[in-house]
């Protein structure tokens, strides 16, 4: 334990709660979050997020708070708030304001504040630096420092967790740069990287998702035009792929709050510059229209196969933004849901793993849907959509999802889930 660094981790979502456990192995931490709820929760021992293991949440059940009493003298803040976009598709800041007034109004002198958040280059020294100031009429880099280290762990995954991934670090100063880096460097098996600078760090990570959104954007602009060539992408997908240098990517939706959200923080700060960047933007464009097009391709099919859509019983699996992952903001599965339920008799919806709530069908209030608790043995539906590659459908089995299908049923596997001799149509 080092008895001089006090770390508060303000914001307890997927960052943040990992993190912060595995902070409290080598320092003394504080979890803060202004959400009652989860803080709630997270004291009886309860994480919704599936991202923390139960012996770490029981070790530190009494370290979440939502008391700004209960961080004030901690010497070490650590913010991982969300940063959305608005309708707009402009970012949100609200959250990374609020929580940079919170610390401000706690900051002393030699205190450092380090940023997860994803935002765009520069952020963090134009916007939230003179919210620090102004709250604590202290001055930036001669009273407190200030980093700046993005968070690249990817809910769901068990094979790469925070401990794993390289960090990328970076700070106000070379001293700042050090602090950081020495206390990342306690809980990180895999290393860090220190960049030149808070821009650069920043850079580096709005840059992974917007790379990881045109490559799908592209291989989802592939299967639009495989699909009037009437060729199965995942076939050429798997043939192209035996080269070694082609990057296998697989067509999808392309949801939840970072891949399809980071590429605006981007593009944002780049026209405020004076360049509206294209690609990037085009890529987003074809990644959104994804939902429809998967209504669309499923409607051509039925209809070939002689179904009246109008007449058409529908079930669509999954509802997370991706698979394994409870988390459901920003889903394109409820997109895909809304656009098939002005076209098919009803849908009924199936998702053991996704977390939602009474507002997260707040949009679809009289409409034709049911969200099924378990899936019946047998059934007759006439369209099934498998949105969302969960293991746990994959364990369900082709021959099971075959089975709840009338007739000549058409069977969306949009991620490739199944294997390719069930005949299933694909993205
Ligand atoms: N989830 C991911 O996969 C992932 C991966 C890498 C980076 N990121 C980035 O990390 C950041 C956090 O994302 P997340 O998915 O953990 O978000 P999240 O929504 O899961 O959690 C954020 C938490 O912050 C809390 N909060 C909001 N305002 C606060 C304040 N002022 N003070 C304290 N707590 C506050 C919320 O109540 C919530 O519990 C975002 O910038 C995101 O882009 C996310």
């Amino acid at each position: 334990m080092s008895s001089k660094i006090n770390i508060a981790v303000l914001g307890l979502g997927y960052v943040g709660l990992p993190l912060m456990l595995a902070l409290s192995k080598k320092f003394s931490v504080v979890g803060f979050d202004t959400s009652h709820k989860r803080i709630n929760e997270l004291k009886r021992g309860v994480d919704n997020t599936n991202e923390s293991k139960q012996s770490d949440l029981k070790e530190n059940l009494n370290s979440f708070t939502s008391s700004v009493k209960k961080i004030k003298n901690c010497n070490v803040f650590i913010v991982t708030v969300p940063t959305p976009i608005k309708r707009n598709k402009s970012p949100d800041l609200k959250y990374l304001n609020g929580a940079c007034s919170i610390i401000g109004k706690i900051l002393k002198k030699n205190d450092l504040v380090i940023f997860e958040s994803t935002v765009y280059p520069g952020l963090t020294e134009e916007v939230c630096v003179p919210i620090l100031e102004k709250f604590s009429s202290l001055s930036y880099r001669q009273d407190f420092s200030v980093g700046y280290s993005p968070e690249r762990i990817n809910p769901g995954d068990k094979n790469h967790k925070i401990k794993d991934i390289v960090k990328v670090v970076s700070g106000s100063d070379p001293i700042a740069a050090k602090r950081v880096n020495d206390i990342y460097t306690k809980i990180i098996s895999a290393g860090t990287y220190i960049a030149s600078s808070i821009k650069v760090a920043e850079a580096a990570k709005v840059i992974e998702n917007t790379q990881r959104d045109i490559n799908i954007a592209l291989i989802n602009e592939l299967s639009r035009i495989f699909d009037l060539m009437e060729i199965d992408t995942n076939e050429v997908l798997e043939a192209a792929n035996t080269k070694w240098n082609f990057i296998d990517f697989k067509p999808g939706l392309v949801g939840g709050h970072c891949i399809g959200v980071d590429p605006y923080y981007l593009t944002y700060k780049s026209k405020s510059l004076g360049f509206s960047p294209e690609m990037i933007l085009a890529g987003r464009n074809t990644n959104e229209n994804v939902p429809k097009f998967i209504v669309n391709k499923s409607l051509k099919v039925m209809k070939r196969r002689g179904f009246v859509p109008k007449l058409s019983k529908v079930l669509m699996l999954g509802l997370s933004f991706k698979e394994n992952c409870p988390d459901t903001r920003n889903s394109k599965s409820f997109e895909t849901l809304s656009f098939l339920l002005s076209k098919v008799s009803y849908v009924d919806v199936y998702d053991p793993i996704a977390i939602t709530d009474k507002h997260s069908f707040e949009a679809f209030k009289k409409s034709n849907f049911k969200i099924l608790k378990k899936l019946p043995k047998k059934a007759q539906y006439n369209l099934i959509i498998i949105a969302v590659s969960h293991s746990i459908f994959k364990e369900i089995g082709a021959k099971a999802i075959k089975f709840l299908g009338s007739k000549n049923a058409v069977i969306f596997d949009v991620k490739g889930l199944y294997s390719l001799n069930n005949k299933f149509i694909r993205l």
